[in-house]
């Protein structure tokens, strides 16, 4: 169980460059496999959820080529089995879209479903709703997914919650089935776009995706392509909270800032200084935020992958700030983390109310989740004294080159090693 050390008190500064988006990537891996070529995908970030979803194509029989450390090349077409084992699928949550790819490659999948994370209870009716429209029969038995088709015909699929996850198995189980497809209330999150982007350079016909109805007009074959991933929103997002609340200077490369839009517009709320460029964006503080109440929603609202982070941020506001998570049922674990720091911030139901402090102690806390770890970097950037953070493989799942990056920027962080049978850290393992 390795953690970081962290000395505080340093404000940010100089540049950083954003990789490819880990939610983008976790559902383009996967659709290769309703390729009948190679796949060259470049700007894949370097992140334990990816080499997972590779390990997992790999002994699924892809021929997998890593170029350089952000290209891969993959061809699945030795792939022959629709069977992924439960032991491979429980490293990560999106496993589940190789449930919606192979479907569309063998009008069968049979996966385990990798279930609930730190977040609440994570069902996934409306994934099953959207294949069995489709014309599957879906079973689940000791959760196995197992889902079969005599062949897949294109249906309206209504999806009751928006579901970024039901979205991307929906289009993955559609791209080939027969006729149309349309799928209403979709998410609309970028990722969602890169998605139809990709299978769209592949030979699909997807329209739409970025808007809450998405048409899919069935295609029998798809190609093999080139692709580059897009910048990651929500990385971007915490390299900009970082900088905001640590009074630091720090510009952002390497994004798409219309993807931030969300984000620049609460830390302008909260008098942080943004200037927008093409493909960059710079933030400064020079002062304490000023409060700022913040609702998660799904895109083009603020992103609930952000809010702890933010919660961070506005630890240290002048003023109250309320938090409203509307997203997730669980995603305030943290600030007990944050209040042993000397966060002050009181938590009802899905609600946080935050007054702010100025500064922060250091402690020994822990990453309770890959966003909640981010969040607890940003803590200890701010604090005097040196923070110990365990449990950081969740933080390595989403955040490529961590320690390089912030270390670049200024960052006094250290990565130690220690053996797995630390009691401590394992205890405090969520
Ligand atoms: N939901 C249902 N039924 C379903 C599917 C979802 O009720 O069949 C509910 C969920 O319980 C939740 C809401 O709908 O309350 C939204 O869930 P969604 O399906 O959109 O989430 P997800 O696809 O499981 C992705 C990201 C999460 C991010 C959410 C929301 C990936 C791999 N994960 O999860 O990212 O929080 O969308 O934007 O794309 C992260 O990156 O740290 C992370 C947790």
């Amino acid at each position: 169980m390795d953690k970081f050390f962290i000395t505080g008190g340093i404000p940010l500064r100089g540049e950083v460059t954003i990789g490819g988006a880990k939610n983008a990537v976790v559902a383009i891996l996967p659709a290769t496999i309703l390729a009948e070529d190679v796949c060259r995908i470049e700007n894949i970030p370097n992140i334990s959820d990816v080499s997972a979803m590779i390990e997992i194509l790999s002994i699924m029989g892809a021929h997998v080529k890593y170029i350089n450390k952000n290209t891969v090349e993959i061809d699945t077409r030795f792939i022959n089995s629709y069977v992924v084992e439960h032991d491979l699928t429980k490293q990560l949550r999106a496993s589940y879209y190789l449930i919606g790819a192979l479907l569309g490659r063998f009008n069968r999948a049979e996966v385990a479903n990798p279930g609930g994370c730190y977040l609440g209870v994570r069902p996934i009716d409306q994934h099953i709703k959207g294949f069995e429209a489709l014309g599957a029969k879906v079973i689940t038995d000791n959760s196995i997914v197992n889902a079969k088709a005599d062949k897949l015909l294109g249906n309206s699929i209504y999806l009751d919650v928006v579901s970024v996850g039901a979205t991307i198995n929906c289009m993955l189980a559609a791209v080939k089935a027969e006729g149309l497809t349309i799928i209403e209330n979709a998410a609309k999150e970028p990722h969602i776009v890169d998605l139809a982007n990709f299978l769209n350079t592949m030979g699909a016909d997807v329209r739409g995706a970025g808007t809450d109805i998405i048409k899919i007009r069935g295609v029998k074959k798809l190609h093999g392509c080139e692709y580059s991933i897009i910048p990651d929103q929500i990385e971007a997002g915490t390299y900009m909270v970082a900088a905001a609340a640590t009074k630091g200077d720090v510009l952002v490369k390497n994004v798409i800032p219309k993807h931030l839009e969300s984000i620049t517009a609460k830390l302008i709320e909260c008098g942080v200084l943004v200037d927008e460029f093409d493909d960059s964006i710079r933030v400064r503080m020079n002062r304490r935020p000023s409060k700022c109440n913040i609702k998660t929603m799904p895109h083009p609202g603020f992103p609930t992958d952000m809010q702890p982070q933010f919660t961070v941020l506005l630890s240290q506001a002048r003023g109250l700030s309320v938090i409203s998570e509307s997203v997730w049922d669980n995603r305030f674990r943290y600030v007990e983390q944050l209040t042993s720091m000397g966060a002050v911030i009181h938590v009802g139901g899905k609600t946080a109310v935050v007054e702010g402090v100025d500064g922060l102690n250091h402690a020994v806390v822990r990453a309770d989740d890959l966003r909640a770890g981010a969040a607890m970097m940003i803590a200890a950037f701010i604090a005097k004294g040196t923070t110990e953070i365990g449990d950081i493989y969740h933080i390595e799942r989403g955040y490529e080159n961590v320690v390089e990056k912030f270390r670049s920027l200024g960052a006094v962080i250290e990565r130690r090693e220690f053996p797995d049978d630390d009691q401590r850290i394992q205890m405090g393992a969520g």
